[in-house]
């Protein structure tokens, strides 16, 4: 079997054609643009790339960013301060603080200290609380961009048996809740593997859709996949030849799978995408407050 390409572009690009309708009717009926501020420390290459994508997709949907440059040096409390105004700030809808941060500064603490009802990235423990409850305001980005490659790429979730590997608060926990949770789109048999589950191989076999996350370079290899499974590849990886890479062995598993997400142009697309949605929600929502 040959596997066929979920097109993460593809699908990302049709998404932020919807958003772009929806922001221009917002703007029409409100007369201002939705608006995320990002806040970057320090000087970190890959934050600044990241920060530079997230910033460009908004503009190119019609919305507005603002960017918080702020020095590496900086303390927990100017840091908390700024969080503080964008917080009170009524013409900012959604704000993102880009991690890692740097030194000593608390991630945990800036999430925390960020309005839940600006939580873009849907990193606050209520954003957290509402989704596990089943009622979620934001849904954590990457994970509702693998759900939403599923849905669109037309692969049924309900009644499968998903296995994700990797179990980080910011995709494989929020994402094995989600996909095991009630509804038309989810109501899959859930199972979440991660560093210390004996015989990966075994239940990574057992999955019709099989979600690597788990952060290692092509670890996810061709005798760990039923014949036929899905196969979702959340991993990011280069090379030292500067070759992007996932968490799958993407050339074999390809062989034995019926579909799965290329890297790059797979997961990667779809996260900035649901940040997008989730700022024209948080600005819908604030609205509506
Ligand atoms: N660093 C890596 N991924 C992310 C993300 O999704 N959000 C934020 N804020 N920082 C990140």
């Amino acid at each position: 079997m040959t596997a066929r390409w979920i097109d993460g572009k593809a699908i990302a690009d049709e998404i932020r054609l919807e958003i772009a309708h929806r922001v221009k009717e917002f703007v029409s009926q409100t007369k201002y643009k939705p608006h995320l501020a990002a806040v970057l420390v320090g000087e970190n290459p890959a934050s600044e790339v990241y920060i530079k994508n997230k910033r460009l997709a908004c503009e190119k949907v019609g919305m507005e960013s603002t960017l918080h440059l702020l020095p590496a040096d900086i303390r927990m409390p100017a840091l908390l301060d700024v969080i503080a105004s964008l917080n009170r700030d009524p013409t900012v809808h959604g704000i993102l603080v880009q991690f890692p941060l740097p030194g000593e500064l608390d991630e945990g603490t800036v999430v925390h200290a960020i309005d839940p009802a600006k939580d873009v990235d849907a990193f606050h423990p209520l954003t957290v609380g509402l989704l596990v409850e089943g009622k979620p305001r934001f849904l954590p980005c990457t994970p509702e961009g693998v759900h939403q490659l599923l849905l669109r790429s037309g692969i049924e979730i309900p009644h499968k048996h998903v296995v994700v590997v990797g179990r980080s608060s910011l995709v494989g926990r929020p994402l094995s809740i989600m996909l095991s949770q009630k509804g038309p789109h989810a109501d899959a048999t859930v199972t979440l593997c991660h560093s210390r589950t004996k015989d990966l191989a075994y239940h990574c076999k057992q999955a019709d859709i099989l979600v690597a996350a788990l952060g290692r370079p092509e670890a996810i290899t061709a005798n760990m996949v039923r014949p036929g499974a899905v196969v979702i590849d959340v991993g990011i990886h280069r090379t030292s030849a500067g070759k992007l890479i996932g968490d799958v062995a993407f050339d074999e598993v390809a062989r034995v799978a019926s579909a799965i997400t290329p890297v790059p142009g797979g997961v990667g697309p779809m996260t900035v995408t649901m940040l997008l949605e989730n700022t024209l929600r948080a600005a819908i929502f604030q609205r509506q407050a």
